[in-house]
This record gives C-alpha cells, sequence and structure tokens, in this order.
C-alpha cells in the first residue's frame, strides 16, 4: 500500500513575480538514450525555459512525465540523470528553480523508484511520491491553490507508444490504482477553500492528437475535474502543445519538450468547440507552458523554444 504524502513549498516570488505565483509546465522531455543523450528540441526549450524563468519568470518547474525515453532509467545513480537532466536544465535561471516530477509511461518502462530516490542526489529534483499534493499560496495574498500530481500510469496502466494511438491497458494493480483515486477525491474535498486547484498527469484528459482522449480517464478523472471546479488539468504524452476547455475545465497539453508531432487525428473525438488552441509544427523547437498565479485569474501562456508566445489564456478562480 503506497503512503499518502504532503508537500509544502515555500514560494518566494522571483524576477517579476511580485504579486504572483509562477511555473513552468513541462512534458515529454526526457532525450534519447543515445549520444549525445538530449535532442536538439530538448536543447532548445530548456534554454527558452531558462529565458521564461527571468522574465516573466517562475518559482517551480512542473515535469510531466516521460522523463527519460525510452526505458526510464536504471537506478538512482543512472548517468541519465546527469546527461538528460542536469546538464541539459543548466542555463543560469534554471538552475535555482525545484522541479516536481511525476512518471510518464516511458519511465514506468524503467525503474520509478530510482527516480523517487534520485529526489536524495539533486537539490533540485523533487519527486516523493508517485502521487503527491503542493499547496501554494500567492504571495503576499491570501490566495492559496492546491497542485495534485498523479500518476496516471499506476491509475490507468501502461501504453505502447509505438502503436498508433495504443491506449493504456488497465492498471496492473487494481488496488493501488483504487487508492490513489481515494486519495485524490480526499485531496479534492480537502482543497474546497483553495483559489485554484490543478491536477497533473502525464496522460491526456482531453487531446486532439496521436493519443487523444484516454478512455479511463474521462470515466475516472473527468467527472471530478468537474464536480470539484477544478482550474485546469495539466498533462503530456501527446508531443505537441494544446488548450481545451469543456465545462468551465481547462485542459493543458504540454508534450513539447523533446518530439514535436503534428497530426490531429483524434480530433473527432473531443467535444465541439473545445479545442481552442494546437500547435504542433514539424519545424518547431519545441515548448512549455508558463501559469501565472495571481488572486484574480490563472494565465496559461503557451511559448515556443523560440520565445514566440504562441497563445495565452486567463482563467478564472473558483467561486469560493
Ligand atoms: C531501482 O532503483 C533503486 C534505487 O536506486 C534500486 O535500489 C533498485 O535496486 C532498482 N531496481 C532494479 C530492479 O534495478
Ligand atoms: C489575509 O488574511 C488576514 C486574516 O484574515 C488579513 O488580516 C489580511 O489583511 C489578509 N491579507 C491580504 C493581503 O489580503
Amino acid at each position: 500500500m503506497l503512503a499518502l504524502l504532503w508537500v509544502a513549498v515555500t514560494v518566494t516570488a522571483v524576477a517579476a513575480g511580485g504579486g504572483a505565483l509562477q511555473f513552468l509546465a513541462v512534458g515529454d522531455w526526457g532525450g534519447v538514450p543515445d549520444p549525445p543523450f538530449a535532442t536538439p528540441r530538448e536543447v532548445a526549450t530548456a534554454a527558452a525555459m531558462g529565458r521564461a524563468a527571468a522574465a516573466p519568470g517562475a518559482d517551480f518547474v512542473l515535469a510531466l512525465g516521460d522523463n527519460f525515453y525510452y526505458r526510464g532509467v536504471r537506478d538512482e545513480w543512472d548517468p541519465r540523470f546527469q546527461d538528460t537532466f542536469e546538464r541539459v536544465f543548466a542555463v543560469p535561471g534554471l538552475r535555482a528553480l525545484p522541479w516536481f516530477v511525476l512518471a510518464g509511461n516511458h519511465d514506468h518502462a524503467g525503474n520509478v523508484t530510482a527516480q523517487l530516490a534520485y529526489s536524495r542526489r539533486s537539490p533540485r529534483w523533487h519527486f516523493p511520491h508517485y502521487y503527491y499534493s503542493l499547496r501554494l499560496r500567492v504571495p503576499g495574498t491570501n490566495a492559496t491553490a492546491r497542485l495534485l500530481l498523479l500518476d496516471t500510469v499506476l491509475l490507468c496502466g501502461a501504453a505502447d507508444d509505438f502503436g498508433p494511438g495504443a491506449p493504456p491497458r488497465g492498471p496492473a494493480d487494481a488496488a493501488a490504482a483504487a487508492a490513489q483515486l481515494a486519495w485524490l477525491r480526499a485531496r479534492l474535498a480537502a482543497a474546497a477553500r483553495d483559489r485554484f486547484v490543478l491536477v497533473a498527469g502525464h496522460y491526456p484528459v482531453w487531446s486532439v492528437a496521436e493519443h487523444g482522449p484516454t478512455a479511463c480517464l474521462l470515466r475516472l478523472l473527468r467527472p471530478l475535474l468537474r464536480r470539484h471546479r477544478v482550474t485546469a488539468y495539466l498533462c503530456g504524452h501527446d508531443h505537441n502543445l494544446q488548450f481545451l476547455e469543456e465545462d468551465g475545465v481547462g485542459y493543458v497539453v504540454s508534450g513539447a519538450g523533446n518530439f514535436m508531432e503534428p497530426t490531429q487525428r483524434h480530433g473527432g473525438a473531443v467535444p465541439p468547440g473545445a479545442l481552442r488552441f494546437f500547435y504542433g509544427a514539424p519545424e518547431s523547437p519545441g515548448g512549455f507552458a508558463h501559469l501565472r498565479l495571481e488572486p484574480h485569474a490563472a494565465t496559461v501562456t503557451f511559448l515556443e523554444a523560440t520565445g514566440r508566445v504562441l497563445y495565452r489564456v486567463a482563467l478564472p478562480p473558483r467561486d469560493l
């Protein structure tokens, strides 16, 4: 049985971040298993994240899984931690930021316990448990936010990424999946007074791209997101940038840290009108999302690794 964890983050506003809490969300950034262990897109995205950390500013990084292609890491001493993470995300503005990490299907093809253990070896790598909760406060205000990080592979099973749209096969351990879901229900109920609630996992709930919506998450997660008026669900897995909205819940897909794929083969599988933004140009050097929480709004900005702002949307605070 997995232990339940609550992690408190102390936030200090940096750069232009006074009165706001800001973070960068990047998914599917995990390099390649052969030298140089990073793709040009990962390198370009890391450089752009460094610039964004300086301005507009960031207090932490949310890593949305597939941290190490293609089969995760072997143990906590695996050189991939240096080759694909530490040495790539080394620009000064980024070096100082804590990373809060969750696992994707490629991480589960290796040793996720080793990724948890690596939290003891790197001052910036924070991965305390398969799923955990962060309490956030917008500096200088009383506005609080909750960020719940999930393990959607434990919840829904492994996916074969090499088959087109191959869905997760169902959880390997049904009791562990049920325990995670019970934990999520309890954390969402406890977040009733938080101004913003963000939920993050690797697999999408909604996506128009290669993998499309995840049926398991439509069944398990979507009703909870709606019932608890969650501000946004953030994920990766599909290798592009997307924003969708359904019933007041924002769906952020940020899976462009290493690969970029243009297909919208599941365009007909999302609710009509839900897709507000899609970017997956194959010639693009990658991208990520910047989130800015202020008492009056949570602003999501999608940035290309060139620094170009691709799309911006402001999500309202929850009605408390
Ligand atoms: C996974 O990593 C942990 C931490 O380094 C290590 O103790 C364990 O032996 C590894 N498991 C396997 C199967 O190699
Ligand atoms: C925060 O709440 C406390 C207690 O209710 C109040 O005294 C204080 O003025 C509030 N601060 C801000 C910035 O709203």
